[in-house]
């Protein structure tokens, strides 16, 4: 799929559908801030949220007072809906761009997505993926990413996705990550269907040492 058509696609679902409308929305993102937390999220730390959209994560993030918060996605009208909610939105840092072709200028101790990583279906959108994660993750730094299993739906939002288990995912992240843990989830959409996900946290190893 083009950027654009891309760009396009969310910024409909975003401007056309109510938060708790969609097949992704959850309350509250407990998976998430358990996975961050056993990943060694500490208060002074850094975390980003790849695709974040509309996700509660930041507001909890927000809310229990951590340090740097950043949230990206190719839809600002998603990222404007997430800030409406918070008391504090102008400590966040919100980042407009399609993850493939965005240049980082700093870096986390922690990346997390969401189902943002699956969509990517073509091998040069994956490769791109993967540099700007080890662009933007500190050496040492962790990476959760939640997608649909294999046995997940093979759609989301309309759009067909790439589902991984936990050594399907290491392939394609490579040698300078390391698998530490990974394990199924059942999402329950808004309307009771249940998707199984694979969440899966890797270290980013520094380039020079052997593996
Ligand atoms: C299924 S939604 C999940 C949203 C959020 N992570 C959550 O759990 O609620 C996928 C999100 O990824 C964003 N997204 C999709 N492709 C992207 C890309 N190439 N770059 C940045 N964001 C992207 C979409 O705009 C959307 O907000």
């Amino acid at each position: 799929m083009a950027a654009t058509d891309r760009k396009a696609h969310w910024q409909n679902v975003y401007t056309t559908k109510a938060e708790n409308e969609v097949s992704w929305y959850e309350d509250t993102p407990d998976l998430s801030l358990r996975l961050l937390s056993e990943a060694g999220l500490m208060p002074e730390m850094s975390v980003i949220d790849i695709g974040g959209g509309a996700s509660h994560l930041v507001d909890t993030l927000e809310a229990s007072g951590q340090a740097g918060i950043a949230v990206l996605d190719l839809s600002d009208a998603a990222l404007d809906t997430a800030k409406a909610r918070l008391a504090d939105a102008s400590r966040i840092e919100w980042i407009v761009s399609d993850v493939t072709t965005w240049t980082p200028d700093r870096q986390y101790d922690l990346w997390h997505d969401r189902a943002a990583f699956h969509f990517l279906t073509a091998e040069a959108d994956q490769q791109a993926y993967v540099r700007v994660l080890t662009e933007a993750l500190k050496d040492g730094g962790r990476a959760i990413i939640g997608a649909f299993a294999p046995d997940g739906p093979e759609k989301c939002s309309g759009l067909p996705v790439v589902r991984y288990d936990a050594e399907s995912l290491q392939a394609v992240l490579g040698e300078q990550f390391k698998l530490l843990k990974s394990e199924r989830y059942q999402h329950t959409t808004p309307w009771g269907s249940v998707q199984n996900f694979q969440f899966s946290t890797f270290e980013k190893l520094p380039e020079h040492l052997p593996r």
